[in-house]
C-alpha cells in the first residue's frame, strides 16, 4: 500500500539534508518541501524561504500546500511549540510538544526530572544568583589557576544556546568567568541567567536515539559524535564535527543498562508527570566503566549522527514515522545495513565562533556514488557552491568495517577544498580504548 505523502521538513542543515535524502527514496513520498533548506537540499526538495522560528508561517504553508506530514529538525521550533500549534490546526507533525521539549530547552528541568526519577546523571546544583554560585564553586577542589591538574566542573546555561552554553572549567577563575558571562553579562539572554553547575564526568560519549510514541519506544542504531573542534578531543565544543554508527563502545550488556536504567524510568516518569513524549528522544550519554550516565536529553535528531544513521537505515523512514504517530512503534522492526557509516563535517575557519562565508568550494564533482555529500551551510552561485555557514558540508561513506568507512570518507574529504576549510582527521578513532 502506498500513502502518497506530501512532506514538509523544517530546518536547513546537514541533518535535514540527510532526512530529505532518505525521504526522497521512499515510494510513499509524492513531494518534499523544506523550510528553509539549503543548496544541497534544493536538488531533492522544493526549498521554501521560511525561517524555522516562524512557526505560524510554517503552519499556514502546511495548510496552503496540503502537507500530509511535517518533520522538525532543530530544537528551536519545538521549544516554541510548533507541535502544539500544528496539532491545534489538525496538521500531522512528528516531534514532542512544547512541554516535552523542555527536556532540551531547560537543563534545570531535565536535571530535576532525572533526580526525581532516579536516572543516573552528574551531581548538580542550580543557581539563579551569581554570588551564590561563586560561593559554592569556591568550595570545590578545582585546580589552582593556570594548572591542568585537579577536578573540573561543568557550567551550563539553562536554556538553548546553540551548543555554546556548556563550559568545562578547570580553575576557579575559569568558573567565575563563565558564571559572569552567563549570569551577569547574560550572553545567552535573560532566560539563560539560570545555570546548572555539575560534576565533570570522564568517560566515552555515546548517542542513543529512540523513537517514542507516548507509551513505548524503539531504539535507533547507536552512534558517536565528536563534539570538540580539534583532533584528540581538544579545542572548544562545537555542534558536532563528525559521527559514525554503530558506536564501537556499544554492547548488548550496555544497551540493556541504558534501557532499564534510563529509557524505562524516563518513560515511566513522563507518564507519572503527565508529559506526553512523542518523537525522537536523543539521549547523550557518558559511559563510565561500562555504566551509562545522561549528559543531556535532546528532543530531536542529532546532527551529525543523523547523517550516519540515514546512511545505514534500510527501513522506509515514512513507514517508521507513521507507525510512531499511530502509537504502534513497539511493533515496528527497523532494518539496518550491516556496514558501518562514517561522516566527516567540514567547517569554515573560525567556527564555532566567527568565520567568513562566500568561499568557492571545489572538488565536489570528483566524488563518486560511494560517497554522500550532505550540505549544511552552502549557497549556489552561478554554477558552483560557496561556503555559507560554520558547518559547511558533511561527507559520509559506508564500509564493511569502520576502518574502511573512515578510509573512504577521508578519501572524499581530501578531494574537496575551499579557503580556510577545517575538519578533524580522527573521526571514528574515539572509543578505541575502553
Ligand atoms: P550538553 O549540551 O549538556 O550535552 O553538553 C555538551 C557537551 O559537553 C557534551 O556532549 C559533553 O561533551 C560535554 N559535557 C556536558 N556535560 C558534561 C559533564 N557533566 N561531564 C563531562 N562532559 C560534559
Ligand atoms: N550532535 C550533537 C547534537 O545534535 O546536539
Amino acid at each position: 500500500m502506498f500513502f502518497s505523502q506530501k512532506i514538509l521538513v523544517v530546518g536547513g542543515g546537514g541533518r535535514e539534508h540527510a532526512l530529505v535524502w532518505k525521504l526522497a527514496q521512499s515510494p510513499h513520498v509524492s513531494a518534499i518541501f523544506c523550510a528553509p533548506g539549503n543548496a544541497g537540499i534544493e536538488t531533492l526538495a522544493t526549498c521554501v524561504s521560511i525561517e524555522v522560528n516562524h512557526i505560524e508561517e510554517l503552519a499556514q504553508f502546511a495548510i496552503d500546500h496540503d502537507i500530509d506530514l511535517t518533520l522538525v529538525g532543530p530544537e528551536i521550533p519545538l521549544s516554541l511549540g510548533i507541535v502544539d500549534l500544528f496539532e491545534s490546526k489538525d496538521l500531522k507533525i512528528f516531534g514532542p510538544n512544547k512541554e516535552a521539549s523542555q527536556f532540551e530547552s531547560s537543563k534545570a528541568f531535565s536535571k530535576k526530572f532525572m533526580k526525581k526519577h532516579g536516572i543516573p546523571s552528574a551531581d548538580y546544583r542550580e543557581f539563579t544568583q551569581y554570588e551564590e554560585a561563586v560561593k559554592w564553586v569556591s568550595t570545590l577542589p578545582l585546580a589552582p589557576s593556570h594548572q591542568e591538574s585537579g577536578a573540573s566542573i561543568v557550567i551550563k546555561a539553562d536554556g538553548l544556546a546553540a551548543g555554546k552554553g556548556v563550559r568545562i572549567c578547570k580553575t576557579f577563575e575559569e568558573s567565575t568567568k563563565s558564571l559572569q558571562d552567563f549570569m551577569c553579562n547574560k550572553i545567552f539572554g535573560e532566560d539563560n541567567a539560570r545555570v546548572v553547575v555539575e560534576e565533570f564526568l570522564k568517560g566515552e560519549e555515546l548517542s542513543y536515539l529512540i523513537l517514542c510514541d507516548g507509551n513505548s519506544y524503539l531504539p535507533l542504531a547507536s552512534s558517536q559524535d565528536h563534539k570538540r573542534l580539534l583532533d584528540n578531543d581538544e579545542g572548544p565544543n562545537t555542534g558536532g564535527m563528525g559521527a559514525y554508527s554503530p558506536a564501537r563502545n556499544m554492547s548488548d550488556e550496555l544497551e540493556f543498562k541504558i534501557k532499564t536504567r534510563i529509557v524505562e524510568p524516563f518513560l515511566k516518569g513522563c507518564l507519572k508527570e503527565g508529559i506526553h513524549y512523542k518523537g525522537i528522544l536523543y539521549i547523550g550519554l557518558m559511559i563510565i566503566q561500562g555504566d551509562p550516565y545522561v549528559l543531556e536529553f535532546n528532543v530531536r535528531f542529532g546532527d551529525p549522527e543523523t547523517q550516519a544513521l540515514m546512511l545505514r537505515l534500510d527501513s522506509d523512514l515514512i513507514e517508521v514515522i507513521l507507525s510512531c504517530l499511530k502509537g504502534e512503534i513497539s511493533q515496528f522492526h527497523l532494518e539496518w545495513k550491516n556496514e558501518a557509516a562514517l561522516c566527516v563535517v567540514m567547517v569554515s575557519n573560525g567556527y564555532p565562533d566567527h568565520y567568513k562565508k562566500g568561499f568557492t568550494i571545489s572538488g565536489l564533482e570528483k566524488l563518486g556514488s560511494e560517497h554522500v555529500v550532505f550540505h549544511a551551510g552552502t549557497q549556489k552561485m552561478n554554477h558552483h557552491y560557496v561556503s555559507h555557514g560554520g558547518r559547511v558540508l558533511c561527507i559520509g561513506s559506508l564500509g564493511t568495517t569502520l576502518e574502511e568507512a573512515h578510509e573512504k570518507a577521508y578519501r572524499a574529504v581530501s578531494c574537496v577544498h575551499w579557503d580556510g576549510v577545517h575538519y578533524r582527521k580522527d573521526i571514528g578513532k574515539r572509543g578505541e580504548v575502553l
